[in-house]
């Protein structure tokens, strides 16, 4: 069987950890895509000498062009400028919203079979606007963002009930901004919900409304610590996780930003909700429970992004 191609558009921190995991995993082949001529080709070079440290034989290859994307399997898309303090991730549409242009048309081009992973921000805005730009089928194209944010979540909850994170298995909903909603009536911690186990061991209520909420600006503390871009490694880290369980035909269930039509009363809007992802990509949406104040929490996270809908489409006319 011919090995696996993945092309990973945008060859900064997130695109060249992308490329270090894809290798160590043997997911496939490796193109590293950046505007700024060198960089894809430097770090691709420098990744490859990893190879025999490391034993992975992937190909890694780093371009300008993006002829040398065709036939991608999986794209993860990165391209665009990061956050810096004081930014929010709104902040980075006008601009990122002309590189998804760019990109959307390079992979319409030459890999419209693919299964697009978009991580470029703010995440629900550009994955739907990269969707509208390349004209592939709705559930061929994902942001990745719910992952990352459960992870952090599972984090923060692993280190206040002192256990293992492998136990943890947390639950967020809605738009990757200071609106997410991380629902701690889906979140567990071996099976028992983490609000029964809070009681338990006598955890207060508000050390996880606490949690929740440093959950929220993860990636903004993140921001504040690193000062000149954001996060890099857990991102890459949950997007590799979405593209082995479509390449493995995997069935997982994550926390995605899918496109969603009929369901959680949303009438075609890219927003995190748990997904099926397999060979066919996007296989199915899982709808779940929520009570009022989950629900009406979700309702203010997917107003922002419709919001935020209405500022490309007035940025880009060919998006209205
Ligand atoms: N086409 C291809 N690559 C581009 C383009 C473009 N039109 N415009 C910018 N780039 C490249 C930059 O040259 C840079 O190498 O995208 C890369 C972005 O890398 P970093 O600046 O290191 O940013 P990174 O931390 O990888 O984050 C990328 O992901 O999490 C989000 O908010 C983050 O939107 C940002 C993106």
């Amino acid at each position: 069987m011919a090995r696996k191609k993945i092309a990973l558009v945008g060859s900064g921190m997130i695109g060249g950890t992308l490329a270090h995991l894809a290798a160590k995993k043997e997911l496939g082949d490796i193109v590293l895509f950046d505007i700024m001529e060198g960089i894809p080709q430097g770090k691709a070079l420098d990744l490859s000498q990893c190879g025999p440290i490391e034993g992975f034989d992937a190909k890694i290859a780093g371009t300008n062009d993006y002829a040398d994307i065709a036939g991608a399997d999986v794209v993860i898309v990165t391209a665009g400028v990061p956050r810096k303090p004081g930014m929010s991730r709104d902040d980075l549409l006008g601009i990122n919203l002309s590189v998804m242009k760019a990109v959307g048309e390079g992979i319409k081009n030459n890999c419209p079979d693919a299964f697009v992973i978009c991580i470029t921000n703010p995440l629900d805005a550009m994955v739907w606007a990269l969707r509208e730009f390349s004209g592939l089928p709705h559930n061929k194209v994902v942001g990745m963002a719910g992952v990352l944010d459960s992870a952090r979540f599972a984090t923060f909850l692993a280190w206040e009930f002192g256990v293992s994170v492998k136990d943890v298995n947390a639950f967020v909903l809605g738009g990757h901004g200071d609106t997410m909603v991380p629902v701690t009536s889906y979140t567990t911690i071996s099976g028992i919900p983490v609000n029964d186990l809070a009681k338990i061991k006598g955890i207060a209520p508000e050390r996880i409304d606490e949690i929740v909420t440093r959950t929220r600006g993860g990636g903004g503390e993140i921001v504040g610590l690193l000062k000149t871009g954001s996060a890099y490694y857990a991102p890459a880290t949950s997007a590799i996780a979405m593209a082995e369980a479509y390449l493995g035909d995997q069935k997982r269930i994550l926390p995605c930003a899918a496109y969603v039509e009929g369901k959680y009363g949303l009438d075609g809007l890219y927003v995190g909700v748990p997904a099926v992802i397999g060979a066919g990509g996007i296989e199915d949406i899982v709808e779940i429970e929520l009570s009022d104040e989950e629900a009406s929490n979700l309702k203010v996270s997917t107003d922002a992004v419709e919001e935020l809908l209405v500022a490309c489409k007035g940025l880009d006319s060919s998006l209205a």
